[in-house]
C-alpha cells in the first residue's frame, strides 16, 4: 500500500497557490496563440468542439491521473514512476516527457521572443499596421534574420531568473499575482471585439461547426492541442502536483483547470476572428496568425500603443508562467535522479533550451531552407511533442493509475473529496483504463491512415 512520504520537499502554502499554479502552468501562448491559430487552420468551429471533448473527456481525467501520481509520489515524473512501481519500466514515460518538455520549451521561447520584441517596439511606437502590407511585411522584419535569436536569448534568460530564484518563491508569488491580471486584459479585449465589423463573422466561424470539416488531422490536431494546452503527458502536472499539500482536491484542481484553460482559449478567439474578419487577413495563416493579427486591433483603439504594450506584455507573462512549468520537468529530474544542485540544473536545462531555441529562432530566417520530413525544426519540434509525445505520455499515466495502482487505493484519494465515491470510482477507472488509452490510441491510427 502506498503511503504519503514525508519527505522535505516545499509544499505549496494555499489551495489559492495550487491553482494558480496549475493555470499558470496550463495558460499561456497555447491558449492565445496557438489555438486560434489551430482553429484557423482546420475549420474554426469543428476544431473548436473536437477540442472541447479532448480536453473534459480525455484531457481532465488525465490531469487527474497525472495529479494522482505526482502527490502520491512526491516526487519528479521519473522517481514517481519508480516509487510507485518499482522495477517496472515505466519511468521510461519520463524520458519522453523530458524530451518534450526540451522541445516545447525551445519553440516557445521563440514565440515568447516574439511577444518580447512587439512589446517593446509598441512600447517605443514603432509598430506600424496602418494597413495589411505594412503589417505583414512588419511581421516578417521582426521575426527572421537575427532579430528572434537575440529576443529568444533574451526570453530565456528571464525564464532562468525566475527558476534560479526556486520553486516556491519564484512560481507562486509569479503566478498568483499574473494570472488574474492577465484575465482581465482578455475579458477587457474581448468586449471591445463586439466593436468590429467583423464581430458576427468571427464568432460564427468560431461557434458554429461544420461538422463534414471533422477530418483525422483535426482530430490529432485538437487532441494535441488539449494536451499542449493543459501542459498534459509530459510530467508537468505531475511535477506540479508533488508540491500539492494532503489536502488539495485533484478532481476539483482538475476541472477548474481545464475550465479556465479553455475559457481562456475561447477568450483568444473571440478576440481574434473577428478582427481577422474585419481586417480582410486569412484565418489559415498558421503561426503567424496572431501576431498578425492583434497589430491591426490596436492601431484601431485609441491609445492603441498602450494597449499593444500591454498586450504584449501580458503575453510574455503568460508564457513565463508556461516555460518555468515546463522547465521544472527537466530541472527536478537533473536534480532528484542525478543528485546535481538546482543551481546546475537549472544552467543544464536552460543551456538546452538555447541551443534547441537557436534552431526554431533561425527556421524562420538562414534555417528555413533546412527541412526534416518537410518540416522547419520549428514545425518539427511542435508536431513531434504536441501531437506524439504528450499524448503518448498521458495514455501511459493513464494506463498506469488505471492498472500499476492498488484500486483501494485509487478510491481513498477520490475519497478525500467525496462522500460516496464508489460510483465516482468507478467512472474514473473505467476512463483511466480504457477510455483514454483507446481514445488516444484511435487518434493515433486514424492519422495514419489505417482506420
Ligand atoms: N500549456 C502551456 C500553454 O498552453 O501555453 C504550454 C505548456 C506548458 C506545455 C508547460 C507543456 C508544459 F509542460
Amino acid at each position: 500500500m502506498l503511503k504519503q512520504n514525508k519527505s522535505e520537499r516545499a509544499v505549496f502554502a494555499t489551495k489559492f497557490a495550487a491553482i494558480a499554479t496549475t493555470v499558470g502552468s496550463a495558460v499561456g501562448l497555447g491558449n492565445i496563440w496557438r489555438f486560434p491559430y489551430e482553429a484557423g487552420i482546420h475549420g474554426g468551429g469543428a476544431f473548436l468542439i473536437c477540442y472541447m471533448v479532448f480536453v473534459f473527456l480525455i484531457g481532465v481525467p488525465v490531469l487527474y491521473s497525472e495529479f494522482f501520481v505526482g502527490r502520491s509520489a512526491r516526487a519528479n515524473i521519473f522517481g514517481a514512476y519508480k516509487k510507485l512501481a518499482p522495477g517496472g519500466q515505466w519511468q521510461l514515460a519520463g524520458y519522453i516527457g523530458i524530451l518534450a518538455s526540451l522541445l516545447i520549451l525551445s519553440f516557445y521561447s521563440v514565440v515568447a521572443g516574439w511577444t518580447v520584441e512587439y512589446c517593446i517596439s509598441s512600447a517605443l511606437g514603432q509598430l506600424d499596421f496602418s494597413d495589411t502590407e505594412t503589417g505583414h511585411g512588419q511581421f516578417l522584419n521582426l521575426t527572421t534574420g537575427w532579430r528572434p535569436v537575440i529576443w529568444t536569448v533574451v526570453f530565456l534568460f528571464c525564464n532562468f531568473f525566475i527558476l534560479i530564484r526556486g520553486v516556491t518563491k519564484g512560481i507562486e508569488k509569479a503566478s498568483n499575482i499574473l494570472m488574474p491580471i492577465l484575465f482581465l486584459l482578455l475579458v477587457a479585449f474581448c468586449i471591445n471585439s463586439f466593436t468590429l465589423p467583423g464581430f458576427k463573422d468571427g464568432v460564427s466561424f468560431l461557434f458554429s461547426p461544420d461538422f463534414s470539416a471533422i477530418t483525422p488531422g483535426v482530430l490529432l490536431g485538437a487532441m494535441g492541442q488539449a494536451f499542449f494546452s493543459l501542459s498534459l503527458g509530459l510530467g508537468c502536472m505531475m511535477t506540479y502536483a508533488s508540491y500539492f499539500n494532503k489536502k488539495t482536491k485533484l478532481g476539483r484542481t482538475a476541472v477548474t483547470t481545464a475550465v479556465l484553460d479553455s475559457l481562456v482559449a475561447v477568450l483568444a478567439g473571440v478576440i481574434i476572428f473577428p478582427a481577422v474578419f474585419s481586417f480582410g487577413i486569412s484565418p489559415e495563416a498558421g503561426p503567424t496568425l496572431v501576431f498578425e493579427v492583434l497589430p491591426y486591433i490596436f492601431s484601431q483603439l485609441p491609445g492603441g500603443a498602450i494597449w499593444s504594450t500591454l498586450f504584449f506584455l501580458l503575453l510574455f507573462l503568460a508564457s513565463l508562467t508556461s516555460t518555468v512549468s515546463m522547465s521544472e520537468i527537466g530541472i527536478t529530474f537533473f536534480c532528484e535522479e542525478k543528485k546535481m544542485s538546482r543551481s546546475k540544473s537549472t544552467i543544464l536545462v536552460s543551456l538546452i533550451g538555447l541551443v534547441g531555441g537557436l534552431l526554431c529562432a533561425l527556421s524562420f530566417g538562414v534555417m528555413s531552407d533546412v527541412t526534416i520530413f518537410g518540416m522547419t525544426f520549428f514545425n518539427l519540434f511542435d508536431y513531434l511533442s504536441s501531437n506524439i509525445c504528450l499524448p503518448v505520455g498521458g495514455m501511459i499515466c493513464s494506463i498506469f493509475v488505471g492498472w500499476m495502482i492498488d484500486k483501494k487505493f485509487v478510491k481513498d484519494q477520490f475519497n478525500r473529496s467525496m462522500n460516496d465515491a464508489s460510483l465516482g470510482v468507478r467512472i474514473l477507472l473505467l476512463f483511466f483504463r480504457w477510455i483514454c488509452p483507446a481514445a488516444i490510441f484511435l487518434i493515433f491510427l486514424n492519422s495514419i491512415g489505417i482506420i
